[in-house]
């Protein structure tokens, strides 16, 4: 069971002075080596800081590895703050031009990563293997002289005089800074599983109410959609407010499953719907089409003509079928000389504006992010030291960023992890532990 800094009763006070033990002393502890964590460690290893980067996991890297569908989409060629939600878009802005795309590519380029740009804008490397990105880092971390400690699972983490104290299962540990890395709750078997929250909480920090993002959404046991598992369809989905105003846009493909809707657009737009779940979700199955011009485009239809005959010209036949059958609640045989002007107007509906009875999320167990976390406004913004715990950094997905799929959320990794790692190493003294 893991303890809470405010109540750990620390066995025996660590040795100081003379009696530290040489091989846990090290200028810098970065707690957590995932993307932020190993990005951290490689800047502030170069800079010439003593580095030991800390990891609950027996194998770095679980999260690199399965991300982008096994080919890790490291990054993507346009950024912009609007991409990513939870912080303030001037900071987040701030944050993301201290290494930019550009900058991204090089400094792969320089470990031997080249990336190549797909036709989203998504870059991944070209060998389309996560595997070449996570050898790459560990690579680095082992050339700027990282202390790599696996199956170091911390327990512990509290302000020890001018340093801290940090105990792990193996061993505990006495560092002049720290630099907190250890993300979010998301795909918790990765080793993300909150305890850095505990940390940030113990060392002065608060933590925003957290929720899944970029999460598979799941409809109620039997709706139609679900029949239609393996379908992918470009949709515009929009969230609802209570007045019908629209709140949130996002246009992409939807991907029809066995519990209900995953795909890009869905994932993107899930943190919006979970943080507002009274809002209602619509999608419009053709996209750029509004209902006047599809209610235009029956009017002028062959009489003779099967609504479902003309709607497979632009959906998917089941995703046609069952629009006109379950979503407007017709058949889809009928010739559109029999439709009445309020029938023809309840297909269209369906087709533009087609309800999704969202029930819920499908959880940290799929999510690919998690919204919330460690305030901005709680750091400096140029360097991700803590304003309210000297010698503290942090980085990554424990801070109440989240970006939208397609690489952005490891952007945030690098950039946040360089400027931690880069002022930890700045701000580190060069006199031995004491
Ligand atoms: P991350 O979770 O990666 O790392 C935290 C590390 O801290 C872990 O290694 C963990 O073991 C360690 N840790 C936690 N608690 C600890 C403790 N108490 N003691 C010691 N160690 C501890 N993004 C993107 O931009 N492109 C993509 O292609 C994808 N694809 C993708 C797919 C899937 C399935 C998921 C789940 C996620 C993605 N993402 C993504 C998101 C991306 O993976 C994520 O934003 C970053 O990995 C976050 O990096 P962090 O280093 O902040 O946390």
């Amino acid at each position: 069971m893991t303890r809470d800094a405010s109540d750990h009763p620390h066995p025996s006070p660590l040795p100081k002075g003379e009696g530290a033990d040489p091989d846990n002393a090290h200028d810098i502890a970065i707690i957590g080596a995932g993307a932020a964590g190993m990005m951290a460690a490689i800047t502030a290893g170069r800079a010439g800081a003593s580095v030991v980067a800390l990891d609950g996991a027996k194998k770095l890297g679980a999260k690199i590895l399965v991300s982008g569908g096994g080919r890790c989409n490291v990054t993507h060629d346009a950024l912009h703050a609007e991409d990513f939600a939870g912080g303030n878009r001037n900071r987040i802005n701030k944050v993301l031009r201290s290494f930019t795309v550009e900058q991204t590519v090089a400094f792969f380029d320089d470990l031997g990563v080249t990336l190549k740009r797909e036709n989203t804008g998504k870059l991944f490397p070209t060998t389309d293997r996560a595997r070449t990105v996570l050898n790459a880092l560990i690579g680095a971390m082992r050339d700027a002289d990282v202390d790599i400690r696996t199956d170091h699972r911390v327990s512990y983490v509290a302000r020890n005089g001018s340093g801290f104290i940090i105990t792990t299962n193996q061993c505990d540990l006495h560092t002049k800074r720290i630099v907190l890395a250890t993300g979010g709750l998301s795909l918790p078997k990765t080793g993300s599983d909150g305890a850095g929250y505990r940390f940030a909480r113990a060392l002065g920090h608060t933590v925003t109410d957290t929720h899944p993002a970029l999460v598979p959404l799941v409809l109620p046991d039997g709706h139609w959609l679900t029949s239609l598992s393996g379908i992918a369809h470009d949709a515009v989905l929009t969230l609802h407010g209570p007045t019908g105003r629209i709140v949130h846009r996002q246009a992409g493909a939807m991907l029809c499953t066995h519990f209900g809707l995953s795909g890009p657009a869905v994932m993107d737009i899930s943190r919006h719907w979970i943080a507002q779940p009274d809002h209602t979700l619509r999608a419009n199955l053709l996209p750029g089409v509004g209902f006047d011009d599809l209610d235009q485009d029956l009017r002028a239809a062959s009489a003779h003509a099967t609504i479902v005959s003309i709607l497979r010209q632009r959906l998917p036949e089941r995703l046609a079928t069952g629009v006109i059958q379950y979503g407007a609640d017709m058949a889809p045989t009928i010739p559109m000389s029999r439709l009445t002007r309020e029938e023809r107007r309840r297909v269209v509906h369906a087709v533009t504006a087609l309800p999704l009875p969202i029930e819920r999320d499908r959880g940290y167990l799929f999510a690919e992010v998690t919204a919330g976390g460690v305030p901005l406004e709680e750091l400096d913004i140029a360097t991700m030291a803590s304003r309210v715990c000297p010698g503290l950094y942090l980085c990554g997905e424990i801070l109440n960023v989240d970006g939208r799929i397609g690489g952005y959320n490891f952007q945030w990794a690098w950039c946040t992890g360089r400027l931690a790692g880069m002022a930890a190493a700045d701000d580190t003294p060069r006199e031995p532990l004491h």
